[in-house]
C-alpha cells in the first residue's frame, strides 16, 4: 500500500456524476471507469449500513452478513477499502466514512496475540495516515507496531504468527503481509530494529517455507528455543504438500513488498520465482482466477475459485511490473485478472452482493467456512490493484 494518493481525472468525475459521453475511450479503459462507478455505489451504500467497529467480513450461506469485530483479523479491510474507494473515485463522502470506520478500531492498539496487527492497523490507520497526514493517528500505529515487533524471536529469526493451535511456534506464509507495517514503522518512529525484524523474517521464510518449485507451505512450526523446524504443514490448504492459492498470493505480494523496502535482490528473485509458479501453473484457469488451492484436481472445471487470491496476485504483479526491466508480462497478467474480476461473473452489479464488490472467494474450504462468498479482503486488494493499475496507466 505504498503508492501515493492519485489525482482523479476529470473523466472519472464526469463518469461518476453521470455526465460522461458514451463513446469508447481511446485507451481501452471503459471497463475501468465502469468498475469505478460500481465501487462508488457499493461502498457508499455499505458505509451507510454498518457501524464502526462492526465491519462487514463476508456473507453466510443463509444470506446474512458476517461482521468483523475489532478482534477479527479482517477488521481493517473495510476502512481500508473506503480509503482506496476515496482515492479511486474522489468522493469526499467516502473519505469521511473511511475516517469514521478507521477510528472505530482504536482499541486494536491493545491487541498483542497475533501477527495480524499489520492487516488490522496498517490497512486502516496506515492508509488513513498516508492519505491525510493526520498525526493524531500516530499513537495507535506506534503502539500496534511495538506489539508486532515484540513477537519477533531472534532464535527462530521470525515473527510468531499465531498464539492459537497445537503448534509450538507457528509461522504462516500470510505473515509476509504484515511485515510492511514494521518496515514503515521503522522509518516513521525512528526504530531501526523494526526493519531488521521483517527483513530477517523474510530471509528465514525464504529458507524454510518454500519448496523447490517456489510454492510455499502454509505453516512452519519452529522450536522457539533453538530455531529448529519441527514440521511444515497446512491449515487452510488441501494438504500439507499442496499450494493453497491465497498462500501463494500472500508470498508473492510479501516478497515484492520486501524488495521495495530493502532493495535486497534476493527478495526480488524470490518474487519473480513465485510469480512464475503462479502464472505458469497448469491448473490456472483461462480467466486467471485460481481455484482455492492449485492442487485441487478439478480446478479447471468446478472447484470454487478464490477471487481474493486473484486480487492479491494482481496487486503484487502490478507493483512487480514497476520494479523490473521488461515488467510488461506482469502488467499484462494483472490487467487480465482485473478485467476478469471486473466482469459480471465476479463483480457485483450496483445494489447486488450485499454491497460487497467481488463475488466468489474462499476463506477456509476444508473447515466449510466462507466458501464461494464475498470476502472483504478480496475487495480491499481489488481496490488497491485498481489504484496501482490506474496510476500506471495514468487513468487516475
Ligand atoms: N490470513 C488468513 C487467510 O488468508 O485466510
Amino acid at each position: 500500500m505504498i503508492t501515493r494518493p492519485g489525482v482523479i481525472t476529470a473523466a472519472i468525475f464526469l463518469f461518476l456524476s453521470g455526465t460522461s459521453i458514451a463513446t469508447p475511450s481511446q485507451d481501452g479503459s471503459d471497463w475501468f471507469k465502469k468498475t469505478i462507478h460500481t465501487i462508488n455505489y457499493q461502498l457508499t451504500k455499505a458505509a451507510g449500513i454498518y457501524s464502526p467497529g462492526m465491519n462487514p467480513r463476508s456473507v453466510r450461506p443463509d444470506g446474512t452478513v458476517k461482521l468483523a469485530t475489532v478482534q477479527d483479523w479482517t477488521t481493517g479491510f473495510f476502512p481500508g477499502s473506503l480509503w482506496y474507494g476515496y482515492e479511486l473515485t474522489g468522493n469526499t463522502a467516502l473519505k469521511e466514512e473511511a475516517r469514521k470506520f478507521t477510528l472505530g478500531l482504536d482499541t486494536v492498539r491493545h491487541i498483542t496475540n497475533t501477527h495480524d496487527l499489520g492487516f488490522m492497523l496498517f490497512c486502516s490507520y496506515g492508509n488513513a495516515f498516508r492519505i491525510t497526514g493526520d498525526s493524531s493517528l500516530l499513537p495507535v500505529l506506534q503502539e500496534g507496531a511495538a506489539h508486532l515487533y515484540a513477537r519477533f524471536n531472534k532464535k527462530t529469526g521470525t515473527i510468531r504468527s499465531w498464539d492459537m493451535g497445537e503448534w509450538h511456534y507457528p509461522v504462516i506464509i500470510d505473515n509476509m503481509m504484515n511485515l510492511e507495517y514494521l518496515f514503515w514503522a521503522a522509518g516513521q518512529f525512528h526504530q531501526p530494529a523494526y526493519s531488521i525484524a521483517p527483513a530477517t523474517h523474510a530471509a528465514t521464510t525464504m529458507k524454510n517455507q518454500f519448496r523447490k518449485d517456489f510454492s510455499s507451505y502454509h505453516v512452519v512450526d519452529y522450536d522457539a528455543e533453538t530455531g529448529k523446524v519441527f514440521q511444515k504443514v497446512t491449515h487452510q490448504g488441501l494438504t500439507s504438500e499442496s499450494a493453497w492459492a491465497r498462500g501463494q498470493a500472500w508470498g508473492l505480494y510479501g516478497y515484492v513488498m520486501c524488495y521495495q523496502y530493502t532493495r535486497n535482490p534476493k527478495f526480488l528473485e524470490q518474487a519473480k520465482h513465485i510469480a512464475s509458479f503462479i502464472m505458469h501453473h497448469p491448473h490456472m484457469p483461462k480467466d486467471k482466477i485460481p481455484a482455492w488451492d492449485f492442487d485441487v484436481h478439478n480446478a479447471l472445471d468446478g472447484a470454487p475459485r478464490d477471487a481474493s487470491a486473484a486480487a492479491v496476485i494482481a496487486s503484487a504483479l502490478l507493483q512487480l511490473s514497476t520494479e523490473v526491466a521488461g515488467g510488461q508480462e506482469y502488467f499484462n497478467y494483472a490487467e487480465d485478472i482485473l478485467q476478469s474480476l471486473s466482469s459480471p461473473t465476479y463483480l457485483a452489479g450496483p445494489g447486488e452482493n450485499h454491497f460487497f464488490l467481488l463475488k466468489h472467494s474462499v476463506g477456509a474450504f476444508l473447515y466449510n467456512s466462507e466458501i464461494d462468498t464475498p470476502i472483504e479482503y478480496a475487495d480491499y486488494y481489488f481496490l488497491e490493484a485498481l489504484k496501482r493499475y490506474g496510476q500506471i496507466k495514468k487513468l487516475i
